[in-house]
Parts: C-alpha cells; sequence; structure tokens
C-alpha cells in the first residue's frame, strides 16, 4: 500500500531531472503534484502526459509572488499541502576559487538559497497552522565534504542545511 497516496505537494524544478523524477515517482505513489518550474513547454507536456493529479504552475523561485503562488496552487486545487520538496537549481559557479565570476558566484548563492528560503517560509504558513507537513531540501557533496573544488556550491549547500537545520 502506498504511504504518499491522497498527499498534496509542490515541487519546485519539476521539469526536469531529480524534480521530474521525483514528480513521476510522487504521482505513481498517489499524490497530487503542483509542478513548480519555469520551464512551461517541459512541464506542460509532462502534465499531459501524468493527467488530473499534476497541475503546473508557471514559477520563478527567485520571485516571491511565484512562490506564494505555486503553494495556493495546491491548497486551492487539490485542497491543501503536505509536502514541499525544493529542488529548483543550476549547477552553479563550477570552478576554482581564480575563476570564478562574481556575478555568477550571486546567482549561484540568490537563486537557489533564496529559493528555498521563499519555499519554506510559504510552505509553513500553511502546515505551521494545520500542525503538519513535510518540507523536503536536499543538499549535495559539496555541502557535508570538507573540501570542494567549487566554492560557490559548497557556500549555497552549506546554507542550505544550515537553513534546513534551523528550528524558527
Ligand atoms: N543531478 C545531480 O546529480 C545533481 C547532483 C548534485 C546537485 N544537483 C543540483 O540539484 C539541482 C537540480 O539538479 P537537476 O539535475 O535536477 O537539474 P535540472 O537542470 O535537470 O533541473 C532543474 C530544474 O530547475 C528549473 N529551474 C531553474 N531555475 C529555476 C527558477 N529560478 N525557478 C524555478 N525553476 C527553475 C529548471 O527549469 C529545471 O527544470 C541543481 O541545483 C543541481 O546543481 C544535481
Amino acid at each position: 500500500m502506498s504511504r504518499l497516496g491522497g498527499c498534496r505537494a509542490v515541487i519546485t524544478g519539476a521539469a526536469s531531472g531529480i524534480g521530474e523524477a521525483t514528480t513521476r515517482l510522487f504521482v505513481g505513489e498517489g499524490v497530487a503534484v503542483v509542478m513548480a518550474d519555469l520551464d512551461d513547454d517541459r512541464g506542460k507536456r509532462i502534465v499531459d502526459e501524468l493527467g488530473e493529479q499534476a497541475r503546473f504552475v508557471h514559477t520563478d523561485v527567485s520571485q516571491e509572488q511565484d512562490v506564494e503562488a505555486a503553494v495556493a496552487a495546491a491548497v486551492d486545487t487539490f485542497g491543501g499541502l503536505d509536502c514541499l520538496f525544493n529542488k529548483a537549481g543550476h549547477p552553479g559557479s563550477v570552478g576554482g576559487i581564480e575563476d570564478v565570476d562574481t556575478a555568477l558566484f550571486d546567482r549561484t548563492l540568490a537563486m537557489p538559497l533564496r529559493g528555498v528560503f521563499r519555499g519554506i517560509r510559504a510552505a509553513a504558513r500553511v502546515m505551521r497552522p494545520q500542525g503538519h507537513g513535510s518540507i523536503i531540501n536536499t543538499s549535495s557533496w559539496p555541502g557535508w565534504r570538507r573540501t570542494s573544488p567549487w566554492p560557490g556550491p559548497q557556500a549555497d549547500n552549506r546554507a542550505d542545511t544550515a537553513h534546513t537545520e534551523s528550528r524558527n
């Protein structure tokens, strides 16, 4: 028996990669999923394939109102929000410190990290009053290894971990 059947989720970055794979897995388990992503073409194509259990909401996680609208869509369309998976992202400023471009370093921190913050906040505003909910943030190896060749992703992943571990 599915442990997730009947749940309602928002997945950011759901139009590709890990977010897409999670969306397909969740829908297969009976979860209703709001796919929150920038990529309208891929997002809509996946929704056409998955049917009523999935809705695409154009979302740029760097935009506060977009993230809030994706969470609101889960509540309005599916009647609530039980899970948020923050997975929108890009590889960022990979490369040695001598070569990292400042603007790309800033984007490496700004989009994923602040997107995760916006997601947690929007979801908490629904989940705290209802008394339950799961928020999933993933970090990668630059977040837990002592050293990595990529200063931007390491800073981003460490910050995501710290943010996830905060208890407020
Ligand atoms: N795939 C891996 O093995 C791996 C390993 C470690 C870390 N990561 C990190 O995980 C994240 C996702 O990886 P992936 O392989 O699924 O990537 P991906 O490129 O396949 O998917 C990322 C998705 O995020 C979306 N997106 C990008 N910017 C967005 C924004 N501002 N708002 C909303 N959606 C946005 C893209 O449209 C895309 O659909 C990336 O940050 C990546 O660096 C991936």
